[in-house]
């Protein structure tokens, strides 16, 4: 089996401006230890030029856009298409967070197709997924996560759906501090790995980065990528300062 890759990255969500931005890259990489960690900085759009220009020298820090637009090109005022991102030097695209799903009405149905204009563009998805509170009360996480997981990612071939990364961050500690255990964190990653397992086989599954997200900090996340199923984290709070995103990527 090869080796998942490990990754850590960073969503900075609606924060920094062209200034902080700058500050916030030349400070991680000045913090940044030698790592087998792959680590992500996904930024608001307009940091993306800038920071691909900063971090094109160190090998193992890549630039991620937080979202793009499914089609290439048209009347869509105010949007991003892939092929723009990628004409920025961006590798990796954040889609389908809860974030989006809330306060801009996306589907899977709809990620899907970034998703599709992602890997055109030869770039990675970072396909999220997770519950809200009532469904995990109601012990129904499993069933919800394995509808969003095949909506948005089971038309892909084999070959695409490698190119792919999953983050699991159950809605209900994002931004809580109510992070999930590590237990429930690889019970679920676990869950993820199964279903591609199912449709796939062993070797693809095996081959996935699975990444979790919701609360991770210096202090827990050690324990989280510990798991046999965590290959790492999506990053909110903790990666706009430096200091608390760099002993992140040090906890594996
Ligand atoms: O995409 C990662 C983000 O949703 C997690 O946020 O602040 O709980 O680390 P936070």
């Amino acid at each position: 089996m090869t080796k998942r890759k490990q990754i850590v990255a960073g969503n900075w969500k609606m924060n920094m401006d062209y200034e902080q931005g700058r500050d916030l890259t030349k400070a991680v990489i000045d913090g940044l230890q030698p790592s087998d960690a792959l680590v992500i900085l996904g930024t608001p759009f307009i940091h993306l030029r800038n920071v691909a220009s900063i971090i094109k020298d160190i090998s193992n820090l890549k630039l991620a856009a937080q979202n793009c637009h499914q089609e290439e090109s048209g009347a869509y005022t105010g949007e991003v298409s892939a092929s723009m991102l990628k004409s920025c030097g961006v590798e990796y695209v954040i889609l389908g967070h809860s974030e989006r799903r809330e306060y801009f009405g996306e589907k899977d149905e709809l990620i899907a197709k970034k998703i599709d204009a992602v890997l055109g563009q030869g770039m990675e998805p970072i396909y999220c997924c997770g519950e809200k509170l009532d469904v995990r009360e109601s012990g129904k996480q499993n069933e919800l996560v394995a509808e969003q997981v095949k909506t948005a990612l089971f038309h892909l071939s084999a070959e695409d759906l490698q190119k792919v990364v999953i983050a699991y961050e159950p809605v209900w500690a994002i931004g809580t501090g109510k992070t999930a255990s590590p237990a429930q964190a690889q019970e679920m990653h676990a869950h993820i790995r199964s279903l591609i397992r199912d449709q796939y086989g062993a070797e693809i599954a095996d081959s996935i980065t699975i990444l979790y997200g919701g609360s991770v900090k210096p202090g827990n996340a050690k324990e989280l990528f510990a798991n046999p199923d965590v290959d790492g984290g999506l990053i909110g709070g903790a990666s706009l300062k430096a200091a608390d995103f760099n002993a992140i990527v040090d906890s594996f």
